[in-house]
């Protein structure tokens, strides 16, 4: 089933239930912010005082990061991008099969984005709901002049306690360290006890999130790095829309085209970005 809720303040999102799963998306940034297979845990984080406003990205789900992820050169832009922040369009959904309902979201340019992003384009997020979660994002150049976009699928997963889990697939891949701004290479598998914020490059295979009772696997496509990603104690004091023990709970898998992964787009071509997560 699916329906179109809407908060107090207005803000509005779609609820999907079938016979496998759950899930719910907001249409601001087409952000997916629950889904649970029937009868077990979440498997994506959503913060305890996260705003569901306009204008603000909510802490938690999977924030799309798109067109560029991280910083922006020019200081006034807003870090990751503004398809987070921007109200899409929900224009296909079929739940023809009990076990599996699919969703199209879109976002095309506009006099506000061409203000701050030079070109045209045509953004999609198609979304599985099934004992699976799909993702796929379409970016389309329907300018006559190619783009350059890095992004990402952003996703926040719930953890027993980060102390717990640990993260395999990533052993030998290069990564730049962004608290030291050093290459490195990674060496077996990731543990958590103080803050990381990592871009893997070269990722080839799927990612294993290990925790006490459940893993979690990641597939990407279109992809080659990963961002892994846990505040720790004073990065999250400092940060909006998260409780001061909410980094023992999460940790950030972010499927990506970033830094060296940026992809450009020809006019009329298209890259899709897509994540499998069960
Ligand atoms: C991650 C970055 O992708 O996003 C972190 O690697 C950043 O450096 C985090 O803090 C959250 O960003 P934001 O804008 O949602 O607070």
């Amino acid at each position: 089933m699916i329906t179109h809720k809407k908060l107090s303040n207005g803000f509005e999102y779609i609820e999907v239930k079938n016979s496998a799963a759950e899930a719910k998306i907001a249409l601001q940034g087409a952000h997916l912010f629950h889904y649970a297979r029937v009868d077990e845990e979440p498997i994506l984080w959503l913060s305890e005082v996260s705003d569901f406003e306009p204008g603000k990205a909510i802490r938690g789900g999977v924030p799309i990061c798109w067109p560029w992820f991280g910083f922006h050169e020019n200081k006034s832009l807003p870090q990751h991008g503004f398809a987070r922040v921007s109200m899409w369009e929900l224009v296909y959904s079929d739940e023809s099969d009990e076990k599996r309902t699919t969703l199209t979201f879109r976002l095309t340019n506009s006099n506000q984005t061409l203000k701050i992003w030079l070109y045209k384009f045509e953004l999609e997020l198609h979304v599985t709901i099934s004992d699976k979660l799909t993702m796929e994002l379409k970016t389309t150049n329907i300018d006559d002049k190619e783009f350059e976009i890095t992004q990402a699928l952003h996703s926040y997963f719930k953890v027993s306690h980060i102390s717990n889990v640990s993260v395999k697939g990533l052993d030998k891949k290069p990564y730049l360290d962004a608290l030291t701004y050093k290459n490195e290479v990674q060496e077996g598998d990731i543990s958590f006890n103080q803050e990381v914020d990592r871009v893997y490059q070269e990722v080839d295979g799927k990612i294993v999130l290990k925790d006490k009772k459940r893993e979690i696997i990641i597939n990407n496509d279109g992809s080659s790095s990963v961002v892994v990603w846990n505040p720790w104690i004073e990065k999250t004091s400092r940060m909006s829309a998260m409780k001061k023990d909410a980094y023992e709970h999460m940790l950030c898998i972010e499927s990506a085209n970033a830094f060296d992964d940026a992809r450009v787009v020809k006019p009329q071509k298209s890259h899709t970005l897509k994540a499998t997560i069960f």
